[in-house]
């Protein structure tokens, strides 16, 4: 038997998405993030149907650069942890992607590296996230660096992150943008801050580039919230079938450690889906499933290969029935509440196990 489970990606449904990014922002020019496989949506088909509609593509390591270069992606691919040695920089330069510089050590090795063409370079400041970036103080420091290195591309693109831009009550955002506005002030280049929590509720942090990912791929970044809210489809729906169909009688068990007792005499279904596809192991009982559409209830701890379904809402069910995991009609946003996590950490738990299939 070959693995029914499969990542149907809607690829109208991206470009509606998009469509609604560029709506908010109509001025900004689109750092589209397709690091990390596109959020487990698969990074060249989603980038080659996204290039002619974006104006740059993100990732976060060399090596996802390399893949997309390697599939033939010609638009410019911004490697957002830049390089580690000389010749990451250099391979870097030879094909043309952009870096971010976010530390000294990075600038170091920019200055004695020889390269044949201008790179170009975006640089991050640290306004608060604490993650990567040059502090307030480390600023004009590394950005006249910058500025004098004859090998780097100007005007410099500036950029920041923010940490909590999904809370529209929380005043670290605008703190953030004010430490950005003012370390700025006096620099020259171009600006690139919201990622798509600031785009869908922070107007104040537009820039001249924005780096919209999960809004894109349909879902919500803000908590208590799915992408319909914000009028976003989902890309991605993940079904799989029901591979066996048992009638249970009550007090019967289902599963690994036996953690679920038939309350009455029913039908159980068995999907074949599992961790090993990416269906996360910590669902509850109870995390909803579709079978043909009709709503249900996982039952019992998620296996490797299987997920149990009490089928109760649906006594016909039959091996072969569809089982939607998330997406079309049951927000993955869902699921991943059911589950103790975020939408992205699902996305990129899906496994080369999946089949994908694109529409376009
Ligand atoms: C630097 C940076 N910018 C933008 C994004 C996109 O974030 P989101 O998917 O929330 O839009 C990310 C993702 O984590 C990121 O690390």
């Amino acid at each position: 038997m070959s693995n029914p489970a499969t990542a149907h990606i809607d690829l109208q449904a991206l470009h509606y998405n998009l469509a609604q990014i560029k709506k908010l922002t109509p001025q900004a020019k689109i750092l589209a993030m397709v690091k990390s496989n596109a959020y487990g949506h698969g990074a060249v088909p989603i980038a080659k149907s996204l290039e002619n509609s974006i104006n740059a593509f993100g990732v976060i390591f060399v090596k996802e650069a390399l893949a997309l270069h390697a599939a033939g992606i010609k638009k410019t691919i911004v490697v957002l942890t830049g390089f580690f040695d000389s010749e990451e920089l250099t391979t870097i330069n030879e094909l043309g992607f952009s870096t971010v510089v976010h530390n000294f050590e990075q600038l170091e090795i920019l200055a004695k590296t020889k390269l044949n063409k201008p790179l170009q370079v975006w640089f991050k400041i640290d306004t608060g996230m604490h993650r990567l970036g040059f502090q307030p103080h480390e600023v004009l420091r590394a950005y006249q660096l910058l500025q004098d290195n004859p090998q780097v591309e100007k005007p410099l693109h500036l950029m920041t992150h923010f940490s909590d831009a999904d809370e529209i009550t929380h005043a670290k955002t605008l703190k953030q943008l004010a430490c950005f506005t003012s370390v700025t002030k006096d620099l020259v280049g171009i600006k690139c801050l919201p990622n798509s929590s600031a785009i869908l509720q922070w107007p104040e942090a537009y820039s001249e580039w924005v780096r919209p990912g999960i809004t894109m791929y349909g879902v919500s970044p803000i908590a208590d919230k799915i992408g319909a809210d914000f009028g976003l489809k989902p890309v991605m729906t993940l079904t799989s079938r029901l591979i066996a169909v048992h009638q249970l009688k009550k007090g019967e068990t289902v599963g690994y450690g036996s953690t679920w007792a038939c309350p009455e005499d029913m039908p159980v279904g068995i999907i074949s889906i599992g961790y090993g596809d990416g269906y996360p192991r910590n669902t509850r009982s109870g995390t909803p499933i579709l079978i043909n559409g009709l709503r249900c209830n996982s039952i019992g701890r998620v296996a490797m290969d299987m997920t149990a379904v009490d089928l109760r809402p649906l006594p016909n069910a039959k091996v072969g029935d569809i089982a939607t995991m998330w997406g079309n009609k049951l927000p993955i946003e869902e699921v991943a509440q059911c589950s103790g996590s975020i939408a992205y950490e699902l996305f990129c738990r899906m496994t080369q196990r999946v089949h994908y299939e694109y529409t376009v």
